[in-house]
């Protein structure tokens, strides 16, 4: 017997989930620490383009994708390319995709979970210069029962809310956490911004120096917009398949967009006029959060309040994301297999706990352990952003632009938008290139470039 399957109670409830979804780990660690590298605001510009010409258009797709099936990916692919084995096994990879994010994501959560903890023990209070920082940060991630006992929190933490449901936990937990999200993060932006020397972050985030931008920043732009949307694994089709056929896609997915960029400029603000104020370097990679952030509370007045929101501010981010990830999981094997939504959360939050202890494992007992020259931990974020997205991102537009196709794809997505686009028409002429041509192409040279064959 198939049980009655969830909506969402509003486009609201959509939205925030949505964004909850996109807003994340990618964010406030990743996009920072990759715009410092890579020349600040000339990254930021192409990283916007990115977002606009090939983010939106993918986004919209897979929303409607999953709205029209109402299904997880598997059954979406499936049931639009009439029962293709090919197509679906496609589906399949973004559920394998999802085991293979969450696995790692939630190690670097289970570490934002962790200091927490150490800024409210006041620890980072005696950091006086970097290297005390690194070797706190190297020896808790040295320790595996620290670091397996906080992710082991996290995923506790992702499966309740995961169990109660699409309504009463995911759009419910969105709805009480985004906005914590977003108000933490102005106090924050409000705290950097008024230290003596913001100014020089401020510059640093909107003074392009365009000799910084080479090949390999333009395709670290594009894979890091797949990222941050939560593109190309179903994620956002499984969002898409709890919504009404009242609701309209294209606003829906140009608000998700747009509070995701909002929320990662925001973060860039917050971060680098502290980082800048405080004399810090803000190209130091990885371990801007971890190693230079606490530093830079450290030197901040009022400095280990704030190292509390911070930390706060990103394990919200990273829960709102992570349960994404396993919502994909639950609802194939709910929607496919027949499962109950109880049982489903129980094995594979349990199995996916488990897929992430090799890489959590990766900093203490499991460092020497390599596949291809990476730690197990390197490899499953090289693996899930560097192919498995933006192969997934390629075939959703090939599929929705050639396959279903977007003749039959305009009429689904006219369904709650059709004054929009029929005052419009340049709306859908641009999404159909964009989709069709735009996207696929230049995913594929990404692609391509990234195997090492260009
Ligand atoms: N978008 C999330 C982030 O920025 C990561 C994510 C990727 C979530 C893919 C779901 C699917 O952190």
């Amino acid at each position: 017997m198939t049980q009655q399957r969830e909506q969402w109670s509003s486009k609201l409830g959509f939205i925030l989930a949505a964004s909850g979804s996109a807003i994340g780990l990618g964010n406030i660690w990743k996009f920072p620490y990759i715009a410092g590298e890579n020349g600040g605001a000339a990254f930021v510009f192409v990283y916007l383009i990115c977002i606009a010409v090939i983010g939106l258009p993918v986004l919209v797709g897979e929303i409607l994708m999953g709205r029209t099936t109402q299904r997880n990916p598997v059954g979406a692919f499936n049931r639009l390319s009439k029962g293709n084995p090919y197509w679906t096994a496609l589906g399949g990879l973004g559920v394998v995709a999802g085991f293979v994010i969450l696995s790692f994501y939630s190690v670097v959560a289970g570490w934002s979970l962790g200091y927490i903890v150490e800024s409210m023990k006041g620890v980072f209070s005696t950091f006086t210069d970097a290297s005390i920082a690194n070797e706190h940060f190297g020896s808790l991630v040295g320790n595996p029962a620290w670091i397996l006992g906080y992710h082991g929190l996290f995923f506790i933490l992702t499966m309740v809310v995961v169990y109660l449901g699409v309504k009463d936990g995911i759009e419910k937990g969105s709805k009480i956490m985004m906005p914590i999200l977003l108000f933490i993060l102005l106090i924050l932006v409000i705290r950097g911004l008024t230290l003596p020397g913001a100014e020089k972050g401020m510059d640093f985030l909107w003074n392009p120096d365009w000799t910084k931008i080479s090949g390999e920043s333009v395709l670290i732009a594009l894979g890091h917009a797949f990222f941050t949307l939560s593109l190309g694994m179903g994620a956002m089709m499984t969002y898409g398949s709890y919504l009404s056929k009242k609701d309209n896609i294209l606003n829906a997915a140009t608000q998700v967009v747009f509070l995701d960029t909002l929320i990662a400029i925001l973060a860039g603000i917050a971060i680098f006029t502290a980082v800048f104020a405080t004399g810090q370097d803000p190209a130091s990679g990885p371990g801007l959060i971890f190693q230079t952030l606490p530093v830079v509370f450290a030197k901040m007045p009022g400095g280990s309040i704030f190292a509390v929101l911070f930390f706060l501010l990103l394990t919200l981010a990273a829960l709102t994301s992570a349960i994404s990830l396993l919502e994909v999981v639950v609802a194939y094997f709910v929607d496919e297999k027949g499962w109950q939504r109880h049982k489903a959360v129980m094995t594979f939050g349990f199995a996916t706990f488990l897929i992430g202890v090799p890489s959590a494992l990766s900093f203490n007992l499991m460092s020497d352990f390599t596949i291809f020259g990476n730690t197990f931990f390197d490899a499953a974020d090289y693996l899930a952003s560097n192919i498995l997205l933006p192969l997934g991102g390629f075939f959703i537009a090939i599929f929705v632009g050639w396959v279903w196709g977007i003749d039959k794809a305009i009429v689904e997505l006219k369904n709650g938008a059709a004054e929009m686009i029929d005052g419009n028409p340049w709306l859908m002429t641009l999404w159909s290139i964009f989709l069709r041509f735009l996207s696929p192409i230049l995913i594929f040279i990404v692609l391509l470039y990234k195997l090492g064959i260009i």
